[in-house]
């Protein structure tokens, strides 16, 4: 694994690292899950974190019990209720629903000339990045609809090394869901997994919460790896 001196910039996921958006996809798809009569499960929605909107949707209908044949049409139209309902929730998000350490966080990758760099599979990260104040960091955001494939694909965090241009090994990755560590991996850039250390058992590094987000830990954390 590369070392920690070596790395040079920081790939974030949004949904659940930044902010609690997950909470608010959580909500929204659960509505359409009833309305495919799909029982909405707490294991429905991890497994949904970091998935883009057509995928997840397809999860969602294959959950339910004998699911029915959807057409492109009604599946379009499907996602598309989704996205307005969740369009509704971020329209109220502001400053204060920062994660925990976030902010200060970025400060420090700055302070200490870091390069930032967004890899979200939402096509709404650039809105909620406004909403929260943040988007004067993420000047360099991956454009998710010019993505082949989603997470735990690579791809995304090849592409937000390369709008660096930094190799993935000189990056590490930032992320909350389990198909998120693996495209971190897949990438070869170093995972740093936040929240439950079973469920990101992948990551190169996990720590419980954002609040634990710093340059100090990270460093603590590689120096102990047994994984890389
Ligand atoms: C993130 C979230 C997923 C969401 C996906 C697409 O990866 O973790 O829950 O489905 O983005 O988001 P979008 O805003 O484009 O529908
Ligand atoms: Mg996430």
């Amino acid at each position: 694994m590369t070392k920690f001196s070596e790395l040079k910039g920081v790939l974030f996921d949004l949904d659940g690292v930044i902010c609690d958006t997950a909470r608010l996809h959580a909500q929204a798809w659960s509505a359409i899950a009833k309305k495919v009569g799909t029982t909405w499960t707490p294991q429905l929605q991890a497994s949904l974190a970091g998935i883009d909107r057509m995928h997840s949707l397809e999860k969602i209908i294959q959950a339910g019990d004998g699911p029915r044949q959807y057409s492109e049409a009604e599946k379009q139209a499907l996602a598309t209720e989704k996205n307005t309902q969740y369009l509704a929730l971020v329209a109220d998000l502001k400053p204060t629903d920062i994660l925990p350490g976030i902010r200060v966080f970025l400060d420090e990758l700055k302070h200490h000339n870091y390069q930032i760099a967004l890899a979200s599979s939402s096509k709404n990260a650039p809105l909620v990045l406004k909403h929260l104040g943040l988007a004067d960091f993420f000047t360099e955001v991956v454009d998710p609809s010019t993505l082949t494939h989603g997470k735990p694909n690579g791809e995304i965090y090849a592409k937000a090394a390369a709008l660096l241009n930094l190799d993935p090994a000189q990056c590490m990755g930032i992320e909350d869901a389990a198909a998120g560590v693996a495209a971190i991996n897949d990438a070869g850039a170093v995972s740093i997994g936040i929240g439950d250390d079973q469920l990101l058992s992948q990551a190169n590094v996990v720590l419980p919460s954002t609040a634990e987000l710093t340059l100090a830990t990270i460093q603590a954390g590689m120096a102990g790896d047994l994984r890389g």
